[in-house]
């Protein structure tokens, strides 16, 4: 079996121009345009990367995009002034700080001093406790793109075996609430768990999730499950320079799998797409 290639890219310019539309329509209709600003602390060049993407394609679905750039040394009282400044401005609708922060300030402290209602990457303790709940709150981005790919491969989820391949807060957690919500059995594996590939090996849908280059291998894949890879690795080239990898092993899995994302291409371009048709929906709540 040679599975059928998710493409994320193609994906996530169709959402990209459905949230222009929306945009378009609430400027016409109502005069209001959806803003997001953007908080970037320190110089980390991955992050100056996803940083500048974010503003360019807010910019290009024709919202007002924000940029905030502080030193790395910035005081943990400076950052929470701002994020209280941009709580109370009605022209910003989300507010992102872009994660890792520098050791000296506290993640926690700081996102859960965003208001909930603004907190597009869906971090903030209450959107968590909401979407564990099965309440209506903002849903972080990337397992909301992963969710989309799925239901347009599969349709209902409902029954389905599902594994989610690491446990960090912005991916592994939000992803299996996410598919519990749509019914699946849901099993959160990591690094301590016993006899991975047999957990694997038992899954329709597989997402991997640790940010370990090409970890999990074909011979782990149930024929046809649906693989989604949300790894973004560096690795050396035999002959010379890198190439992005993602946490699975493309060619050995695609072989097996019915459907699978690849990297680059796959889940990356659906975050900032869904970053986007978050920040609208901010905007229309907050404007009834
Ligand atoms: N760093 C890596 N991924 C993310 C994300 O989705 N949101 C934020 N704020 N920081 C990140």
């Amino acid at each position: 079996m040679t599975a059928t290639i998710i493409d994320g890219k193609a994906f996530a310019a169709g959402i990209r121009a459905k949230v222009a539309e929306h945009v378009a329509r609430l400027k016409a209709d109502h005069d209001i345009v959806p803003g997001l600003a953007v908080v970037l602390v320190g110089e980390d060049p991955a992050s100056q990367v996803y940083v500048k993407n974010k503003g360019r394609q807010t910019h290009e679905a024709g919202m007002k995009s924000v940029e905030h750039r502080l030193e790395a040394d910035t005081s943990e009282a400076d950052l929470l002034a701002l994020i209280d400044k941009l709580n109370s401005d009605e022209s910003i609708h989300g507010i992102l700080v872009q994660l890792p922060l520098p050791d000296h300030l506290d993640s926690d402290l700081v996102i859960n001093a965003i208001d909930p209602a603004k907190d597009v990457d869906g971090f903030h303790i209450s959107n968590v406790g909401l979407l564990g709940t099965g309440q209506k709150s903002m849903v972080p981005c990337t397992p909301l793109g992963c969710l989309m790919m799925l239901r347009d491969q599969l349709g209902s989820l409902s029954g389905l075996n599902a594994v989610v391949i690491g446990r960090s807060n912005i991916v592994g957690k939000p992803m299996a609430q996410l598919l519990l919500g749509d019914s699946c059995t849901v099993t959160i594996a990591h690094s301590r768990t016993k006899d991975l590939p047999e957990v694997v090996r038992r899954a329709d849908i597989v997402i991997a999730a640790v940010g370990r280059a090409q970890m999990v291998p074909g011979d782990w894949i149930k024929p046809g499950a649906t693989v989604i890879d949300v790894g973004i690795n560096r690795i050396d080239k035999p002959e010379g320079g890198t190439r992005l990898v993602g946490d699975v092993e493309f060619d050995s899995c695609a072989e097996v799998a019915g459907a699978i994302t690849p990297v680059p291409g796959g889940v990356g371009p659906m975050t900032i797409a869904c970053l986007l048709a978050n920040t609208v929906t901010a905007c229309c709540r907050a404007n009834g």
